[in-house]
């Protein structure tokens, strides 16, 4: 489609293409008949001539995106390879995840020294027994539906965390929800098994009542005891998780552009924008023109869960990644695009798209009213 221009914008209106030029000039923007207008300048415009005007976004390479993005792993006609399955921990406050994740964490890393590093980082990955595991830490079960409601889940695997000591609560029940929502198979992390005087049949019986059918009474849920603090039960967990994927059979193409999520941004004083990724499938490498959300750029540097510089990241992977033009938001997919122009373009009429609705959405004489039909 051929890009808004005064001319076409005055005939869709019905007014002289003088009067739009007059309104442009007043802010400070000189246009002869046939130059481009961004959608913001033609609401602006359309609302000082009391003129409703709906602008249609135009979708096409959202459509083309959301098509490759869509597209089964089964079409890209390449070989299937096994990816390590990406868990994702919820449970009630203080029930112990943090607890939990730190303590999977710092003794399954291969690199010890990388215990303590944990301010930041969204997801991270352990190896168990020559397997590998992706966690994702997100914020909290809010998070991690809104995630999902933006067609940005990556989980594959819920592990819910319930304090022996407090059995289910009412963020617990949220979080069986959303998995189950998600679709995706629970399993049950009894935690906080070093205390005294905890009735583990209480907690069995409150989750049966959730749709929680612990698989010692006949259901399909693994309920483990751990102990966070201590570290018992950790390998357990780890194991009953692993089985649990092999089921499953998680399998992806790796040697395509990636795609994947962004679990979280930030300002690095150093780097700059940041993205705490995961890579959903193919491979990311250096040099790679990626768009995410509203921001672009080329991956310039990668970095691990452990902060060390890395020049690739295949599915599964969660990956820090330095290059990029702003802070993309939590919950963007990325994506590998052709070229740099290709990449800065779709972010940057995401970015015009953004600003044009906020502008609808003020009010004002613009209403929905079909002018723009592509
Ligand atoms: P939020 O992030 O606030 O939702 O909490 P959380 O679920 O991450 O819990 P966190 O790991 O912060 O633990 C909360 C408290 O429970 C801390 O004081 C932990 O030391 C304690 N705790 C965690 N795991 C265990 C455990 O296995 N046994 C005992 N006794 N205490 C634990
Ligand atoms: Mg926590």
């Amino acid at each position: 489609t051929s890009p808004m221009t005064v001319r076409s914008l005055a005939e869709a209106m019905g007014r002289p293409a003088r009067d739009l030029i007059t309104i442009m000039f007043k802010h400070g923007e000189m246009v002869t008949i046939n130059d481009a207008l961004d959608d913001e300048m033609a609401l602006e415009i359309a609302m000082e001539l009391g003129v409703d005007l709906t602008i249609e976004p135009e979708e096409d390479f959202e459509d083309a995106i959301t098509e490759i993005l869509e597209r089964s792993d089964a079409d890209f006609g390449i070989d299937l390879v096994a990816r390590p399955p990406i868990v994702t921990v919820l449970g009630h406050v203080d029930h112990g995840k943090t607890t939990l994740v730190d303590r999977i964490r710092s003794s399954n890393v291969v690199d010890g020294e990388a215990g303590g590093i944990t301010q930041h980082i969204a997801a991270y990955q352990v190896g168990h027994n020559g397997q590998k595991v992706t966690f994702v830490d997100t914020p909290g079960h809010a998070a991690f539906g809104e995630m999902r409601a933006r067609g940005a889940n990556v989980t594959d695997m819920v592990v819910l965390v319930v304090a022996a000591d407090d059995g289910v609560m009412p963020q617990t029940v949220e979080c069986i929800s959303h998995a189950k929502a998600a679709g995706v198979p629970i399993v049950v992390a009894m935690n906080k098994c070093d205390l005294p005087d905890i009735n583990e049949q209480r907690i069995l019986t409150e989750l049966s009542q959730h749709g929680i059918l612990p698989s010692e009474w006949g259901g399909d849920v693994e309920v483990v005891r751990v102990s966070a603090l201590q570290g018992t039960g950790i390998d357990d967990l780890l194991e009953t998780l692993l089985l649990t994927a092999e089921l499953q059979e998680f399998r992806t193409v790796d040697s395509i552009p990636a795609d994947g999520v962004c679990l979280e941004g930030f300002m690095d004083e150093g780097r700059g924008p940041l993205a705490w990724a995961l890579v959903r499938r193919g491979t990311l490498r250096i040099g790679d023109n990626i768009c995410c959300g509203t921001s672009f750029g080329r991956v310039r540097a990668m970095y691990d869960d452990a902060g060390r510089e890395i020049q690739e990241a295949g599915p599964s992977t969660p990956v820090k990644i330095a290059g990029l033009d702003q802070v993309p938001s939590a919950g963007s997919r990325f994506l590998v695009m052709d070229d740099i122009e290709q990449a800065r373009e779709v972010a940057e009429l995401r970015e015009a798209r953004g600003r044009s609705a906020v502008l609808a959405q003020r009010g004002g004489p613009v209403s929905l009213e079909d002018f723009f039909k592509h």
